[in-house]
């Protein structure tokens, strides 16, 4: 099916009917449109969402207490609805049923933050990178079956160099959330997160090349 999508892109940039694909509104075959409408006002202050462990979700059907159950548990199907979130511009949405077989229904996005709010930067299933140009979904479906592609520290994902002292004090900088008076620890571990990150977009440069 990918490949005859490709040719029929193909034909049709060459007919000059479309520059994209998407812009036909087709999906793939074994796909199904979004049942949870998303935009950027369903984000809120990451730290205002409720906490599990070191993230934190939410439930856009209203199931906060079946995600939070999944989440707390470590393992197995989230329900749809869910809204992960470890730091403020990267969230996943469990969609329904059918959405996306092959990201487990999990629908990705990369989003800008800024004190007005949360813009979405870009969404969708295996295609969506974030602010680094790293895919998510590249990343995630590492995570063996039975995490529903949650990667945490220890479910099957490469790890990245960041500790969850420096994801704390990620989450402490939203900038929809009110201003904190940020921990000596939280300071310390922001003015280390500089480099690294400098460091993981190069790494990331180098292996396109
Ligand atoms: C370079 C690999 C990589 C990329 C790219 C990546 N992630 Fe992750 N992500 C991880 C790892 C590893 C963790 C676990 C970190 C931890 O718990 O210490 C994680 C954690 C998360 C979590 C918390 C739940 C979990 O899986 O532990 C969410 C939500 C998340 N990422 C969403 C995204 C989204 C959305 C994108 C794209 C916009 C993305 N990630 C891109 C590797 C990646």
């Amino acid at each position: 099916m990918k490949n005859a999508i490709g040719k029929l892109s193909t034909t049709l940039k060459v007919l000059g009917l479309a520059t994209s694909f998407s812009c036909l509104g087709l999906a793939q075959a074994d796909e199904i449109a979004a049942k949870y409408n998303v935009d950027g006002s369903t984000f809120k202050c990451i730290t205002k969402m409720t906490a599990v462990k070191h993230y934190f979700v939410d439930n856009l059907a209203g199931n906060l207490a079946g995600t939070v159950k999944v989440a707390e548990a470590g393992k197995g199907e989230f329900p749809e609805g869910s809204v992960l979130q470890l730091i403020p511009n990267e969230v996943m949405v469990k969609q329904q049923k059918g959405f996306s077989p092959a990201t487990s229904d999990w629908e990705f996005f990369a989003l800008d933050t800024d004190k007005g709010g949360y813009k979405i930067v870009s969404h969708g299933r295996q295609e969506v990178n974030n602010f680094l140009g790293l895919n998510c979904f590249d990343c995630h479906k590492a995570a063996r079956a039975e995490f529903d592609l949650v990667c945490e520290q220890d479910h099957g994902c490469a790890p990245l160099p960041l500790t969850r002292v420096m994801f704390h004090a990620i989450q402490r900088v939203d900038p929809r959330c009110p201003a904190e008076t940020l921990s000596a620890e939280d300071a310390a571990a922001l003015k280390e997160l500089g480099p690294i990150i400098e460091q993981i977009k190069n790494e990331a440069a180098a292996n396109k090349k």
